[in-house]
């Protein structure tokens, strides 16, 4: 199993992490686990220079966003963690998904999940979830774990069902990996 876990907060160690931490807890021991702390890349938003529509088919900006690409392809389960910052994704998050604007195609059928933390509005942030992995026709997974949490480290523990559902969330990638993959290592 290949698994890219990004990890959309700018706070590695913060509520999205222990949330995430808690699926991957879930996983086989032989899974292949990448995980990427988009507050240590240096990458920006699309530009919109239509290159990859129009000339070159891909991706032009060279920035720390080309080797995510690859890890993207490389995974056959891409797992998002995310806090709900102004009732959405985070920057570095939208950031990204700007910037697969090239890979139609390139995601197909690999198995989706994410986590989210927050308090209010945090749909819309799933909302932004559910609608990068449908556009790329990945297949939804998880089990819209949300983490309930206020400002500070580690609140997202006082909510109880933020961890199991973390947990649940990381049961229901392996139950849909080896419904797809059947035992393949
Ligand atoms: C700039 C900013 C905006 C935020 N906006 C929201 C919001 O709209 N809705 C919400 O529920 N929480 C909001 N929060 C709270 C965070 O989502 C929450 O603290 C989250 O658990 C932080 O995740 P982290 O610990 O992984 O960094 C915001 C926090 C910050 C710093």
């Amino acid at each position: 199993m290949k698994v890219l876990a990004i990890f959309g907060s700018a706070r590695k160690d913060g509520n999205t992490a222990r949330m995430m931490e808690a699926a991957l807890s879930e996983l086989p021991d032989d899974a292949e686990i990448k995980r990427v702390y988009l507050g240590d890349l240096n990458y920006e938003g699309c530009g919109s220079c239509r290159e990859c529509k129009f000339n070159e088919g891909y991706c032009v900006k060279d920035d720390d966003m080309q080797q995510v690409f690859r890890d993207m392809i490389w995974a056959e389960v891409i797992f998002i963690g995310s806090p709900s910052l102004f009732s959405d994704v985070s920057s570095e998050l939208k950031m990204l998904m700007e910037r697969t604007w090239w890979m139609k195609g390139a995601l197909r059928n690999k198995i989706g999940a994410y986590v989210v933390t927050g308090r209010r509005y945090i749909e819309s942030t799933m909302n932004t979830l559910h609608a990068f992995m449908l556009r790329h026709r990945m297949i939804l997974g998880g089990s819209g774990a949300l983490g309930y949490s206020f400002t500070e480290m580690g609140d997202v523990e006082v909510d109880p069902l933020s961890i199991r559902d973390a947990h649940y969330t990381g049961m229901r990638i392996v139950e849909l990996y080896e419904l797809i993959y059947g035992n393949k290592k």
